[in-house]
């Protein structure tokens, strides 16, 4: 059975005064709340999110890692470090990682594993471009990169996997795809999935991401193959994605 999960992406925003107002407000509205809720801080932020959210049920996860443990490879940050912090989840192969720090399929694929052999869950992002929509290319494009990752750590391992769908020319731009787009492209990755393992596709966990908003979150959140969502803009303001949330 799968449950709802709800992640925050905050990106490159906050600052230490607007951390605290932004968790305080998300922790007085928790005991409304049934499903999963992780918050992706900057790096910079992660203890003081630790603090903050130690004694609720809200977890903590980071925004991308790099696949060596140690070593001169300045600016980066690795999984054994984000651990220290209490961090159980990672985004990996974000859009904006893809598409602005060249991230391809095979270094996404290497990410999961390095998130793997860790014990962190990726929360693995996969979408297509407007241009590729408008050729018809969603499904190539969303296999494609689903199968780098199962061609480098095996169908099972997505039992450790979550799945966000994001549609890049829905990120930020306020453009959602339809609850009816939206499904048609997670029951493809589900079918996708059932391919190689059944049980894994029933188990797997898919969330959707492009501008979800307290206005959309629940005619999104409630269609079959959507199980949560992961947040950008909406995670920046504690009303809103409290009301996210409380969706489903
Ligand atoms: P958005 O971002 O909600 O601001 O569209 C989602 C994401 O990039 O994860």
């Amino acid at each position: 059975m799968r449950r709802t999960i709800v992640a925050g992406n905050w990106k490159m925003n906050a600052s230490k005064e607007s951390v605290d107002e932004l968790i305080l407000g998300i922790l007085s509205g928790m005991n409304e709340v049934s499903s999963e809720v992780v918050v992706c801080p900057s790096f910079p932020y992660l203890s003081q999110v630790e603090d903050l959210i130690a004694d609720s049920q809200v977890k903590l996860g980071a925004q991308n890692l790099n696949t060596n443990s140690s070593g001169a490879f300045t600016g980066e940050v690795s999984a054994n470090m984000i651990k220290e912090f209490g961090v159980g989840h990672v985004i990996v192969g974000h859009s904006e990682r893809r598409s602005f720090y060249g991230e391809t399929n095979a270094l996404v694929a290497e990410k999961v594993k390095t998130a793997l052999d860790n014990n962190l869950t990726p929360l693995l992002c996969v979408g297509e471009s407007l241009e590729q929509r408008e050729a018809g290319e969603t499904e190539a494009v969303v296999a494609e990169q689903i199968n780098a990752v199962i061609e480098l750590v095996g169908v099972g391992a997505f039992s450790n996997i979550i799945i966000a769908y994001e549609p890049v020319w829905a990120i930020g731009t306020g453009k959602t795809a339809s609850p009816e787009q939206a499904q048609a492209a997670h029951l493809f990755i589900r079918t996708l999935l059932g391919e190689s393992n059944e049980n894994i596709a029933q188990n797997t966990h898919i969330l959707y991401g492009g501008s979800m908003n307290a206005a959309n979150a629940n005619e999104l959140i409630t269609c079959a193959d959507i199980d949560g969502g992961l947040i950008g803009g909406a995670s920046l303001k504690a009303e809103d994605f409290l009301q996210i949330c409380k969706a489903g």
